[in-house]
């Protein structure tokens, strides 16, 4: 069963939590195909879709969030699971909530079947010195906070979801 992995990424975390997925949904049997929405990729060809986003400034990739209204209707019309990308999900006062994603299921044009906020990194190195100037004034905690088995282990979870 071919899956769409598409993916919207700043500094590069997001990209590995897609590609974590993609290798435990190969291990069930899976064929994941990894792509950045930059690249447009169209969901008619795959029966299920996997769907993240980067979070800044408490809001999904604009490049993300164009591509999910441009490809509305072929999502619409099969299984898709949404994550999210972002430094606060590794903040437990969050209890796994994130107000990018809310906002962006306000307006979605499709339900999806599961969704899941989950954690990235706030690498100054990857980050422009404007952004890091702006996170630094924030006093956003630095550091690698991906949790890759529970990444692997929500790709585990929706699995069966991802049936036409
Ligand atoms: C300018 C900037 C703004 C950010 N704003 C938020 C935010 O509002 N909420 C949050 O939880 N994380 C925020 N973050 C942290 C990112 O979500 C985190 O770095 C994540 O890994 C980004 O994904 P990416 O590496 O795929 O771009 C921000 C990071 C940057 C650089």
């Amino acid at each position: 069963m071919s899956v769409l992995i598409a993916y919207a990424t700043h500094s590069g975390a997001t990209r590995t939590l897609a590609e974590q997925i993609a290798e435990t949904l190969a291990d069930l049997g899976r064929d994941p195909h990894v792509v950045d929405v930059l690249e447009d990729p169209d969901p008619t060809g795959h029966e299920a879709a996997v769907i993240g986003s980067a979070v800044r400034a408490e809001s999904y990739e604009t490049p993300f969030v164009r591509w999910t209204r441009r490809r509305a209707e072929a999502l619409g019309q099969r299984p898709v699971a949404l994550f999210s990308c972002s430094g606060s999900a590794s903040d437990p006062a969050k209890q796994g909530r994130q107000k990018a994603t809310d906002a962006f299921l306000a307006e979605a044009l499709f339900e999806p079947v599961a969704v899941r906020n989950l954690a990235g990194w706030v690498l100054m190195d990857r980050i422009p010195l404007h952004e890091r100037l702006l996170l630094r004034s924030m006093r956003t905690p630095e550091g690698d906070f991906r949790d890759l088995p529970a990444v692997a282990a929500w790709a585990r979870e929706i699995a069966p979801l991802l049936r036409g």
